[in-house]
């Protein structure tokens, strides 16, 4: 291959201390930074900062009215800008540092700004659980809005690469901290009064979810005292590629995004997991699509995949990924 990634991206670095505390003075002057964490590589701004937030919306190309993500180190933390009911408190407790995203009611002092918020009176807050995006949150010494750092609507990128590749010169820094371990976004679950719901599913399964309220979660739609996530767009993690689901095999000039190995190991197939488990197929998901989506197939050919688990996930994102454009 011609060129190194370095010489593609001239922000592009690897996350050594060194790179993560020039980062973090980049944040502090209202710059923006990718950095991964263990879900998707975030795009990352101070989140107090409505004029940084703005750059996020500018460089993602992103619709205003959705509303960001502000990644914290802790509980303590998010309890200054939300206000935490038992339940919201209980999962916290339960799966913090992870890819669980809480909305909560933004509390009076809350300082996420307004932009990042979408001017809502709810507010999204996760701690993630990655090493690099832990040691920037607390060097940067601030909340840091990160949504996925791909232009609006594109897959999420899970490499650094992949990052760059999305973003080019809109972000001043790139850093590299290799594959993200989940592959998938995070939960989204609303603890705002009513029921909880979710918003989105993603790196904590459902179940698990359930297993600490006590309770089903209320569905996002249809419910009327459960919020609606403003980011659930039908068409969303999209390849240039037309998507086709549920395939058995593939039809001429289609790419196959595999699972178990229904294609039979048929040319331009990649397989998510070739012993049918939910946690790799996901942590290869959207690096998958992307390679196949670089062969400028005439489509690319989905094998059916379980609901269950991490698979819900799954099957969310490439039903958007299929979606009418
Ligand atoms: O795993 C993740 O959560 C990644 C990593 C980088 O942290 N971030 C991410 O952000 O997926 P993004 O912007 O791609 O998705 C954020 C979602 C959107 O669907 C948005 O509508 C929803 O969170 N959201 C944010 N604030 C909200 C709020 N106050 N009420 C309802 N939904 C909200
Ligand atoms: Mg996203």
């Amino acid at each position: 291959m011609a060129g190194s990634i370095a010489e593609f991206h001239p922000g592009l670095r690897f996350a050594t201390p060194d790179a993560i505390a020039q980062a973090a003075a980049l944040l502090a002057r209202g710059r923006l930074v990718a950095f991964p964490t263990e879900t998707v590589y975030g795009l990352g701004a101070d989140a107090t900062d409505e004029s940084a937030v703005v750059g996020i919306f500018a460089a993602k190309g992103r619709p205003r009215f959705n509303p960001l993500i502000a990644l914290v180190g802790g509980l303590d933390e998010a309890s200054a800008h939300g206000a935490f009911d038992g339940t919201a408190r209980a999962l916290a407790e339960a799966f913090w540092p992870g890819p669980l995203t809480l909305v909560v009611p933004a509390r009076p002092g809350c300082r996420i700004a307004l932009m990042a918020r979408a001017g809502l009176d709810s507010v999204a807050l996760r701690a993630p659980a990655h090493p690099v995006a832990r040691a920037l949150i607390a060097q940067a010494g601030r909340p840091l809005a990160a949504p996925s750092a791909n232009r609006s609507g594109r897959i999420s990128p899970t490499r650094a690469a992949a990052a760059a590749e999305e973003l080019g010169s809109a972000v001043d820094m790139i850093l590299d901290g290799g594959a993200c371990e989940v592959g998938v976004e995070s939960t989204i679950v609303a603890c705002v009064g009513g029921a909880p719901a979710l918003l989105r599913s993603g790196g904590v399964p459902r179940a698990a979810i359930e297993a600490v309220i006590g309770r089903a979660l209320a569905k996002a739609e249809g419910d009327s005292d459960a919020p609606l996530a403003p980011g659930r767009l039908a068409s969303h993690y999209a390849p240039r590629a037309r998507v086709r689901l549920g395939a058995r095999s593939l039809l001429p000039g289609e790419a196959g995004l595999d699972f178990g190995g229904a294609f039979g190991g048929a040319p331009r197939t990649l397989d998510l997991s070739p012993g049918r488990d939910l946690r790799e197929a996901a942590a290869n998901l959207f690096a998958h699509l992307r390679a196949l989506d670089a062969l400028a197939p005439a489509a690319i050919a989905v094998a059916p995949i379980p609901g269950e688990g991490l698979g819900e996930a799954i099957v969310d994102r490439l039903a958007r990924a299929a979606a009418e454009r």
